[in-house]
């Protein structure tokens, strides 16, 4: 595991921003499955930035969104897909056409998420994931006693979840969602782990420090051979082994 430790919230977003180009240029054709919540909004701001200015370009990525809300289409104001939409893909230039998302509005559900499946296979799998973290170790939905060989399904959120995502939009959510599986995080090719705030600091020293557990899904990362955690001093305080990088 490489862990990076910034001082704030502003310095593991530029962090990130900086290891997400770096992977970009490498692999501009790159799959890339993204995460939605407030923890990436400033590093997606930062690779919106890198766009505008020619630094980096997503042109030739394809980009899978991870989770969504269940019977929540892309215009509803809950849809996590939109939030992407406005937070991540609009600012940086990607278009829908190059984003595979979660259908939450189907009418078969547990089909769409088989689709889901599919699609990732048919592009050759994930080269990178960008995850955040829950407050109780959830990965996308994957909430605590999510199965190692989970693949894309409609799963109930936690109480916790809900919870935190009704101060999104200041609305209840959905108590149910469609999420990527465990078996299709684990099996991509690169991970990173991004937190921000003590409220995070538990849940992420159980998953790096803890045992590697399903009741902690995010702890499930450990076994991972390409896995990038950057956090900031806030949710790393309780961790043991600080490699500090200070920004
Ligand atoms: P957050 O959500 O980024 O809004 O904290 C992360 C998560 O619940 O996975």
């Amino acid at each position: 595991m490489n862990l990076v430790i910034a001082d704030d919230y502003d310095g593991m977003s530029l962090a990130a921003a900086d290891w997400i180009s770096s992977f970009v240029r490498l692999k501009p054709d790159a799959t890339i499955a993204l995460t939605t919540g407030n923890t990436p909004i400033g590093c997606y701001r930062e690779l919106s930035r890198k766009v505008s200015h020619g630094e980096i370009s997503f042109r030739n990525a394809s980009f899978i969104c991870t989770e969504e809300y269940l019977g929540v289409s892309p215009s509803d104001k809950v849809s996590l897909y939109g939030w992407l939409k406005r937070s991540f893909m609009s600012p940086c230039s990607v278009h829908d056409q190059q984003v595979c998302r979660m259908e939450g509005e189907s009418a078969e559900p547990q089909q769409a998420c088989e689709q889901f499946s599919r699609h990732i296979h048919r592009l050759g799998g994930l080269d990178l994931v960008i995850e955040g973290i829950g407050r109780n170790g959830h990965i996308g939905f994957n909430e605590p006693g999510s199965f190692v060989s989970s693949r894309a399904r409609i799963v109930e959120l936690a109480a916790i979840t809900q919870q935190s995502n009704f101060h999104y939009w200041n609305e209840e959510v959905p108590r149910y969602g469609l999420t990527i599986g465990m078996a299709e995080l684990l099996e991509s090719r690169h991970i990173l782990l991004l937190a921000s705030g003590e409220d995070k600091a538990i849940a992420l020293q159980l998953a790096l420090e803890g045992i590697s557990t399903e009741a902690v899904p995010a702890s499930l990362l450990q076994n991972h051979s390409n896995l990038t955690v950057i956090v900031d001093q806030a949710a790393a305080s309780r961790l043991r082994a600080r490699e500090r990088d200070e920004r």
